[in-house]
């Protein structure tokens, strides 16, 4: 039986995909089996963050009307082979989908895989319920601007209706420098405003825009890439290990490294 996840946050642009690839990418590199889901039926796009697009025959939409077995329609990752992808489709019939057929590809999705992450869209409709219903546990993203904190609030208290086995909180696009000098909320600060345990947090990291220029979000040898790493093995050991990139924009070589920072 595998790990379910939803990766959700109530506001679009957080980095729920992004997320979504690259934990998946590192949990496969740690040998586990994983899945990652697209349900955010209509406006697909884990496909073109993983660089897969082109490779699409078959989608979930096509696995619930019986148009193909769910085999067919996996992708295999080009860089992790633990990694497969179920791709969303483009065509705009959301609405005719409902959580139970996805439930039923989740399910038996489960019995091949040891993680299944579903890319959640955005917003608290329609597709919100339909890729929560699925999960078994639940990753909330925010970052550290307050409309996606007050948004992550709302999801986190929508969750609780839900029997969710866990429910944790990811903290991306996290600037050390401007945190160090107090002009961004500060990792306690973010996590004070919430109940739900704290299980990772990625830096800002313009890799994640030059990788995705170049046909795929996943990044290994970077800050975020080190992040993506360390939030794979708190899923994958139980543990919480925080990567701090703040301290080393304290102190007088901090105090310089910011203004160089700044600079550029
Ligand atoms: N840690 C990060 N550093 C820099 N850019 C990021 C980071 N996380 C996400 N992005 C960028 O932010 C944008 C939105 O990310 P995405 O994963 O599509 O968000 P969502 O799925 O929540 O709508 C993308 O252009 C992505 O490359
Ligand atoms: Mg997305």
């Amino acid at each position: 039986m595998a790990r379910k996840f939803v990766i959700t946050s109530g506001k679009g642009g957080v980095g729920k995909t992004t997320i979504c690839a690259n934990l998946g990418s590192r949990l496969a590199h740690l040998k586990q089996k994983v899945c990652i889901l697209d349900v955010d039926i209509g406006l697909n796009n884990l496909d073109v963050v993983m660089g897969v697009e082109k490779q699409i025959i078959y989608d979930i939409v096509d696995c619930i009307e019986g148009r193909c077995r769910i085999k067919q329609a996996l992708i295999q990752d080009n860089n992790e082979p633990y990694l497969y992808i179920m791709p969303s489709t483009q065509s705009l019939h959301s609405n005719k989908i409902n959580k139970l057929q996805i439930k039923s590809i989740v399910d038996e999705l489960s019995s091949i895989f040891d993680y299944i992450l579903i890319d959640c869209p955005a917003g608290i409709d329609l597709g919100f319920h339909r890729a929560v219903f699925s999960a078994s546990e639940a990753i909330v993203v925010t970052t550290p601007h307050i409309s996606a904190i007050k948004d992550a609030s709302k999801v986190v208290d929508i969750l609780s209706t839900y029997e969710l086995f866990s429910t944790k909180l990811v903290i991306n696009r996290a600037r050390g420098d401007l945190m160090a000098s107090n002009e961004m909320l500060s990792i306690t600060d973010i996590s004070h405003l919430f109940d739900i345990e704290l299980i990772g947090v990625i830096p800002e990291d313009d890799n994640i825009t030059t990788c995705l220029n170049s046909g795929g979000a996943v990044v290994s040898k970077s800050r975020a890439g080190m992040a993506f790493a360390q939030l794979a093995e708190n899923i994958q050991y139980n543990s919480n290990k925080i990567i701090n990139f703040q301290s080393e924009y304290k102190g007088l070589w901090g105090y310089l490294k910011r203004k160089i920072k700044r600079k550029i």
